[in-house]
């Protein structure tokens, strides 16, 4: 069974979609660990509920950068993660942290990618004007949301949305595409080629 390791931030509803699609048989893995940068946040209550080994490794609790991803790290090989699946996770990983988990690291980005990467797509997306909007799982690679794209699903862009309305629109199709990606991944069916993910058959 392929073991994934959950990084987040804060709420954890990309957490919850992974954690509800393996209840449901959708999807079949395992989460061995779900890590945090932030104390007492839903995503880890999330986790308790759910009984799944759950820890913050607090970021302002160290005192380095490099650190703080080797404590990361120390738990993710701890728990033999296979996966490392960032759902939320606000933070950017270092080149030697992504190295060590090279083509085996997941993120969940809030718009249709390469348009509007960062920490603020919604608000990014709503200021240029755009019609369409969206999200994306992607491969991490060393930059900022820039790795091979595996899935996206598109969503409309209202005249009158704010970024609430906006994000909760995107959310749902997060939720849809996350733990349909993941089983991809856990059939073998994704195939990085140079920038591009082939999605093969059985
Ligand atoms: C999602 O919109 C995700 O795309 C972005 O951060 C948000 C996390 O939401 N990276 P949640 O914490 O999973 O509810």
């Amino acid at each position: 069974m392929i073991k994934l390791g959950v990084l987040c931030s804060g709420r954890g509803s990309d957490l919850q979609s992974i954690i509800d699609a393996i209840t449901a048989g959708k999807l079949n893995a395992e989460i061995a660990i779900v890590l945090t940068d932030k104390p007492n946040v839903m995503a880890l209550e999330r986790a308790q509920r759910a009984n799944i080994k759950n820890l913050c490794i607090d970021r302002k609790r160290f005192e380095s950068k490099s650190e703080f991803e080797t404590a990361l790290l120390n738990e993710l090989k701890t728990a033999e993660v296979d996966l490392v699946v960032l759902a939320g996770f606000m933070r950017i990983l270092s080149p030697s942290f992504v190295h060590e988990y090279k083509e085996r690291i997941m993120n969940i980005h809030p718009s249709l990618l390469p348009s509007f990467p960062g920490a603020h797509a919604h608000r990014d997306v709503l200021a240029y004007g755009v019609k369409v909007s969206g999200c994306t799982v992607h491969f991490v690679d060393e930059g900022t949301d820039s790795g091979p794209i595996i899935m996206q699903a598109a969503v409309e862009v209202k005249d009158d949305d704010t970024e609430e309305t906006l994000a909760a629109r995107v959310l749902e199709q997060e939720h849809i595409i996350y733990p349909r990606v993941l089983q991809l991944y856990v059939e073998g069916r994704l195939k990085i080629v140079g920038r591009k993910v082939l999605i093969q058959n059985e």
